[in-house]
């Protein structure tokens, strides 16, 4: 007769020895997570250039990576004239994002990638214009060879795959004037938007407290939890089958199997911890940016996404790392206060994020050209 004892050990064994496979194919999907990351990056290619323009809009910034778009190309006798980004609203978060003000500058972000990679990558003159509510922005395309990109839309083209948002507590050491300036420049160069750079400690810690009311606010909620936690891919094989989403280790955080990962988001995150996350990662920050548009409407928001991604692009460039804290921007009853310390009372504020100096985190994944290009 086997004793109690023994179907124990055995029960133990066997948990054992499932844990183990699991934990190795996590490292065995790691390894081709990071290919899969690292393929969506490769250099820009001209003898592929429409896929090669869609692949480089896609590694824009986008809430939640959602990638909430559709591509279509126009095409004219002597080739393509034109790309529009449609809003594609399966992919929106009404929770976090009730009046789609983040999805547009999802798209504007996009937008201004894909501007820059048209310019420099495959030498097209390009004019970016608001479509309307269903077409999205639509991008004029000039015939191949009618543009000389300028030395900083060759700097911000050649950052498009190395950026990345990096959720770590950065180094704190502080940013050069002159590169302020560059970065001050590089998002200035959009029209229809203002841009507040604080690097004062005392008003960085009042935005910083106002991130983290602001964070326990959304954290109580348990309708921004569970659109949230819909979005957050724990493991590889999650994120490599979705292609979507925020992967755990984008974020700081180990890969685990989707069920612990689900079991642990709701047990272990809380907002205390997060709250000394945030905390943290805002101490450690060289500066924090804020975007205002002066429209507050769907074309305005894609100005700001455009700026923010020219501000993250020479953040790149210049050796820096960038990662948002827009809870203040996202939880309305924020908002007149975090305007008010950023000295634009009245304004609704559209972006803030934080800037410095950190080492990469792993890169987030993108639905490969073809899914996205009707
Ligand atoms: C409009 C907008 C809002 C965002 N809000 C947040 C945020 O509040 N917290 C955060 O950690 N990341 C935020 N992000 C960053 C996205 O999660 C990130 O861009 C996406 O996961 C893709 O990763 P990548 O930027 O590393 O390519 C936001 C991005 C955009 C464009």
């Amino acid at each position: 007769m086997v004793s109690r004892r023994g179907v124990l050990t055995g029960l133990v064994a066997l948990g054992a020895v499932a844990a183990g496979g699991q934990m190795l194919s996590i490292s065995r999907d790691s390894r081709r997570y990071a290919e899969r990351a690292a393929a969506l990056r490769v250099p820009f290619d001209p003898s592929h250039e429409m896929p090669s323009l869609v692949r480089f809009a896609t590694l824009a910034a986008n809430a939640h990576n959602t990638q909430p778009w559709r591509f279509s190309v126009s095409e004219g006798k002597g080739g393509p004239t034109g790309i529009t980004i449609a809003p594609d609203l399966s992919r929106h978060t009404p929770v976090v994002d009730p009046d789609d003000h983040h999805l547009h500058v999802s798209l504007g972000c996009a937008a201004e990638n894909l501007a820059l990679a048209a310019e420099a990558g495959a030498e097209r003159e390009v004019e970016v214009a608001y479509a309307g509510e269903a077409e999205g922005v639509g991008i004029t395309l000039g015939r191949a060879g009618s543009a000389v990109a300028s030395e900083t839309t060759q700097a911000l083209f050649h950052s498009i795959p190395k950026r990345q948002s990096t959720r770590s507590v950065f180094d704190g050491r502080p940013v050069e004037a002159s590169d302020v300036g560059r970065l001050r420049d590089a998002a200035d160069a959009v029209a229809g938007v203002d841009t507040v750079i604080v690097t004062d400690r005392r008003q960085m810690t009042q935005v910083r407290d106002l991130v983290i009311s602001a964070n326990t606010r959304q954290m109580s909620d348990p309708a921004f939890m569970s659109e949230l936690e819909e979005w957050i891919r724990f493991s590889p094989g999650q994120a490599l089958e979705r292609e979507d989403g925020l992967y755990a280790p984008a974020s700081g955080n180990p890969a685990l199997p989707a069920w612990l990962g689900e079991l642990l988001f709701a047990r272990v995150v809380k907002a205390r911890s997060e709250n000394a996350r945030y905390s943290a990662q805002i101490d450690g920050s060289s500066g924090l940016a804020v975007f205002f548009a002066d429209q507050s409407s769907p074309d305005g928001w894609i100005a700001v996404g455009r700026a923010c991604q020219r501000f993250c692009l020479m953040a790149t460039a210049l050796g820096m790392k960038t990662a948002f804290v827009n809870q203040p921007v996202e939880v309305e009853a924020f908002r007149a206060d975090l305007s008010a310390l950023a000295g634009m009372k009245g304004r609704r504020p559209d972006l803030l994020l934080r800037f410095g100096y950190a080492p990469s985190l792993p890169y987030s994944l993108r639905r490969p050209a073809e899914k996205v290009m009707a």
